[in-house]
């Protein structure tokens, strides 16, 4: 069966307005930045659009109303009892992770965190004169490495950062690992933010945000919230932190204080007409891009079993182990040879070189095409190898 996002055209999407699709060269399908390429939901472009025939002077900074009513009505079908004061709106997640780290731990003290992940995690860790206390992901099927983390933990350490679902891996946490890890974070007397901006794009209907679990863990735990992954606004910019335990909010509020803005006019009423309006757009994304999941897939199955491989239960992002195949540096590899144009893995934590993460939210014509540059390649480097042996 087709689809309207089958069609879509690469000169329809490339254009200096998006860093998707200028960064590299004509030649080169991107791959890369988690955007989606699809048109966004009708439902945001009516709010947008209505949203400037009034005034677009400064909104109300703690939250519109209709934002608050919006973003409690959400959370509530996972058990938060939200008011105004559990909501901090931002233009963003990442300035939540930045104000996080400076609000709830101490210069050079250890940030727990899991790699490969987000490189902003990293940043926010690393950029602030913290450290990064690593728990590695277990490569085989990525799964929190709980020993280790228990081995790993210091008096020290204070703060942890997670993210559900994972983004590189596209892992969505099942209930006993979030109850684990809640049990760990509680043991261990650590505030917990959660980073679940891709809450919605969930293959499995497992999603579960570890602060509904019970009251002690919510109180220590803050949750990144925004509409920008599962709706296609990130250019908007529109975040907030939310958290039953108020208190963890004002220190974040006193950090960010003077650098973290307010989500402006536009992205808050994007941010309404999402929740409120966009939710059968948003069905429709998710199954096309589970489909798109399957393809890819099926298609390293077939094609480049030597891949190491996770099929992401939720997100847009595929992780891809190529060191078998490419060693290190296989991002800028690919680029070269297959113009296929990926995350490099190296961001993502210093023991993933050989890996790269690719986004699939495009349409199944652009993602066949990359995949068999990629597939051409590879195996003619494996040939060449091969015969020069
Ligand atoms: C897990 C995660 N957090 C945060 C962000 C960025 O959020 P924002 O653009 O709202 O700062 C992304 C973007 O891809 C992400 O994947």
């Amino acid at each position: 069966m087709t689809h309207p996002y089958d069609d879509l055209q690469a000169q329809n999407v490339r254009g200096s307005h998006s860093i998707k699709w200028s960064l590299y060269p004509e030649d080169v399908i991107p791959l890369w930045v988690a955007d989606m390429d699809y048109p966004i939901s009708s439902a945001i472009v009516d709010a947008l659009e209505a949203r400037m025939t009034r005034s677009v002077g400064y909104p109300q900074m703690t939250g519109d109303p209709e934002l608050v009513r919006a973003i409690t009505k959400h959370m509530a079908r996972w058990g938060f009892q939200l008011e105004k004061a559990h909501i901090w709106p931002m233009s963003g997640v990442v300035p939540g992770l930045f104000s996080a780290v400076k609000a709830f731990s101490q210069g050079g003290a250890p940030v727990l965190t899991q790699v490969p992940i987000y490189p902003p995690f990293l940043m926010a860790i690393r950029e602030q004169n913290r450290t990064v206390l690593e728990n590695p992901l277990l490569e085989d099927g990525y799964k929190i490495d709980f020993e280790a983390l228990e081995r790993s933990i210091t008096p020290e350490t204070r703060l942890m950062l997670f993210c559900n679902p994972h983004n590189p891996s596209g892992r969505v946490w099942k209930r006993d690992e979030l109850e684990r890890l809640a049990q760990f974070v509680i043991r261990h007397d650590l505030i917990l933010v959660s980073d679940d901006l891709h809450a919605e794009l969930d293959f499995t209907g497992d999603y579960l945000p570890i602060a509904s679990l019970s009251a002690e863990i919510s109180s220590r735990t803050i949750t990144l919230i925004g509409p920008c992954k599962a709706y296609n606004t990130a250019g908007l910019g529109a975040g907030a932190a939310v958290s039953s335990n108020v208190e963890l909010l004002e220190r974040m509020k006193v950090a960010g204080h003077g650098f973290v803005s307010f989500p402006t006019v536009l992205s808050q009423a994007a941010w309404v007409a999402a929740y409120d309006g966009a939710q059968g757009w948003l069905e429709d994304t998710v199954a096309y891009l589970k489909g798109n999941r399957d393809f890819l897939s099926e298609f390293l199955a077939r094609e480049l079993p030597q891949i190491g491989y996770f099929a992401p239960e939720g997100t847009y992002l595929a992780w891809l182990d190529f060191r078998a195949l490419l060693g290190n540096g296989a991002q800028a590899w690919l680029l070269e040879h297959a113009k296929v144009g990926l995350n490099d893995g190296a961001a993502y934590g210093e023991a993933y070189a050989g890996f790269v993460r690719l986004n699939f939210a495009t349409s199944r014509t652009l993602l066949t095409e990359a995949l068999e540059r990629i597939a051409r390649t590879v195996r003619a480097r494996v040939r060449e190898s091969v015969s020069a042996d």
